[in-house]
């Protein structure tokens, strides 16, 4: 056992930071990492004989789930600091460990109130975390395979199996499902990817998250799943490697989601339905906008919507180049603020800022605090009051009309764009780290020809 350890130190650089040394403060209950009770392997010893998973891996959202600044900074900055006032908060405090640092969390039972303190585990969501959990406890508790063997898809047989066991986990979006779920100390639902999934076309006919963002392109292309095919692992060690079989379905380890802009480009195709040729008595031309999110296995933005959003800008331009007004329809009741339009609830101008033009369709969750005011931080969240998402598979369309001026007639130049942002620009630089650039997910033009409308119908 302590010869393991030892290896792991020499491994491990965060072994090297003993509390007493670092300043950190040590508390009695922190386990030495020779003494973790569970002892996961590093990543980088994955490097050597599987390469092509460790890079993806290493520039995924799972390897970053901790050190990710945005992460960081609310937690060390925000949610810490209160926990410390207020022990309520603590077990809320160690949900974020749970799922942004696994490995940190199984080890260690109290607050992880420093980053001296969680450098002492490796964060994100390892290689080995993921690949020796064996399901959920009761209460959502990680269980950890008591075999030690790494959990994989493939069923292989004798000399080639090496470490690994065949597991039908690995390939369940229940597997994704825990992590990917989450209601917060009060009891609000605060991230729902994993039920929005269990509910849709793909949920129901067993089409796991796997088959979507562990194919070579992160992505479904034309509604096909593809894949690369090779060996699981590639050992520069004797012939081993020879004696590999090789996989018709690899998966890969990118993860791609919010944070890769390439992936969200085109994720939801925009089109525009004409039903008439001509304007009404007013000048009013009403025209449908599709918005089509038969892509993802879930609502869009999915994840944290607390901070996610995507909006609508539609123009219209007259061949001459003047500016046409269009105006969005909403079918929203007139109880309360519409937030499905910018600018509609006192709290935009707070939180939605400038980042969302005024008037415009806006796909969103808002959470309300106890002062009953949007709040972007999911654990002050009482209430979830407005959620008009994209469902998964859905084709929402969208009424607008056109304002034209007195006995129009001609050609008009629509142009629809549909914009993703990460979170709004207000809550990055309140908590200090870089902003998101919002992300042109798709774009739609189109050319319409409006009939005279007669002026004796006035
Ligand atoms: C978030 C969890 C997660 C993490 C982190 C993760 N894997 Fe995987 N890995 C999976 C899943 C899930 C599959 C199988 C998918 C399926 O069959 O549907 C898989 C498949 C594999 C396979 C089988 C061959 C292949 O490429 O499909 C190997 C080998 C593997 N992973 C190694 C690694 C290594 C090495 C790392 C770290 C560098 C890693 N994994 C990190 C979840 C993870
Ligand atoms: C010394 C080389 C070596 C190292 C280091 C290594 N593996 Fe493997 N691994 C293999 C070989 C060989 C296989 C079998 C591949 C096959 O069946 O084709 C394998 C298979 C796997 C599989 C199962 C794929 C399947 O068959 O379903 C997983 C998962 C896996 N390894 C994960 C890991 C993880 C996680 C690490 C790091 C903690 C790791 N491996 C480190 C050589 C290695
Ligand atoms: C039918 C394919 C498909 C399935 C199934 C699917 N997704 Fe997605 N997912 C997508 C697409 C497409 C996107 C949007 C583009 C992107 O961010 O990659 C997305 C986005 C995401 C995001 C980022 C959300 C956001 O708003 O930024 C997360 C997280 C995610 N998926 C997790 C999951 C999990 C977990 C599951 C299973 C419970 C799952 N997905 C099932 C296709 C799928
Ligand atoms: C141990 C918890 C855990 C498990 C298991 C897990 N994830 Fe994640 N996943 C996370 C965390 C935490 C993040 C967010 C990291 C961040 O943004 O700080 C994440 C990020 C992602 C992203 C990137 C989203 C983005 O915005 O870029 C995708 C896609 C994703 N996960 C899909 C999956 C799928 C599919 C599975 C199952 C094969 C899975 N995850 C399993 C915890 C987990
Ligand atoms: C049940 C698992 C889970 C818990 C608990 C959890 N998170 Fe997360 N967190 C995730 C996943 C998964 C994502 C990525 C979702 C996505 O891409 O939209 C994420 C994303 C985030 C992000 C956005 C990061 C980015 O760059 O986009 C922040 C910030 C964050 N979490 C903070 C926290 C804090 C603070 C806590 C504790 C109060 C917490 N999380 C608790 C799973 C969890």
């Amino acid at each position: 056992m302590k010869k393991i350890c030892l290896l792991f130190c020499l491994l491990l650089s965060s072994c090297a930071s003993d509390p007493s040394r670092d300043g950190s403060p040590s508390a009695d209950d922190e386990p030495a990492a020779s003494r973790l009770l569970y002892p996961y392997e590093s990543s980088i010893q994955c490097k050597g004989c599987h390469a092509d998973q460790y890079q993806q891996y290493e520039e995924s959202m799972h390897a970053k789930a901790f050190t990710n600044p945005l992460f960081n900074a609310q937690y060390f900055n925000d949610v810490v600091p209160r926990a410390l006032r207020n022990p309520g908060l603590v077990s809320e405090a160690r949900t974020c460990i749970a799922c942004h640092a696994p490995v940190a969390f199984m080890n260690y039972s109290g607050l992880i109130s420093t980053p001296a303190q969680a450098s002492r585990f490796e964060t994100g969501v390892t290689c080995d975390f993921c690949h020796t959990l064996g399901g959920y406890a009761e209460n959502g508790d990680f269980q950890q395979v008591a075999s030690g063997k790494k959990q994989g898809p493939f069923q292989t047989t004798g000399a080639s199996t090496f470490h690994s066991e065949y597991s039908g986990f690995v390939q369940v979006g229940d597997f994704c499902g825990r992590c990917h779920n989450a209601t917060n100390h009060i009891g609000v639902e605060v991230k729902s990817t994993y039920y929005e999934w269990r509910e849709s076309s793909y949920g129901k006919r067993g089409f796991a998250c796997q088959e979507c963002h562990m194919n070579k392109n992160g992505f479904l292309r034309n509604g096909n799943a593809e894949f690369e095919r090779g060996q699981a692992a590639h050992m520069n060690i004797g012939n081993i490697s020879k004696k590999q079989k090789e996989q018709g379905k690899l998966y890969n380890h990118s993860f791609p989601g919010a944070h890769s802009i390439s992936q969200l480009q085109d994720a939801l195709p925009l089109d525009f339905k004409i039903g008439s040729k001509t304007a009404d008595a007013d000048g009013r031309f009403p025209f449908a906008l599709l918005v089509n999110n038969e892509r993802s296995g879930h609502k869009m933005p999915s994840g944290s919507s607390d901070l996610r959003f995507m909006w609508l800008v539609v123009n219209a331009l007259s061949e001459a180049g003047e500016k046409i007004p269009v105006v969005f329809q909403s079918s929203m009741s007139a109880i309360g603020p519409d937030y499905s339009i910018a600018g509609s609830s006192p709290d935009d101008a707070t939180i939605l800022q400038n980042d969302v033009p005024s008037g415009a369709r806006v796909y969103r969750v808002v959470l309300v605090n106890n002062a009953g005011r949007q709040s972007l931080y999911q654990y002050d969240a009482v209430k979830n009051t407005f959620d008009n998402r994209l469902d998964a598979t859905e084709i929402r369309k969208e009424g607008y009309y056109l304002k034209l001026p007195a006995n129009f007639s001609g050609k008009v130049n629509l142009e629809a764009n549909l914009y993703y942002r990460g979170a709004p620009s207000s809550f990055t630089s309140l908590m200090q780290v870089a902003d998101f650039s919002p992300v042109l997910v798709a774009s739609k033009k189109k050319q319409i020809t409006i009939e005279t409308t007669h002026a004796s119908q006035k």
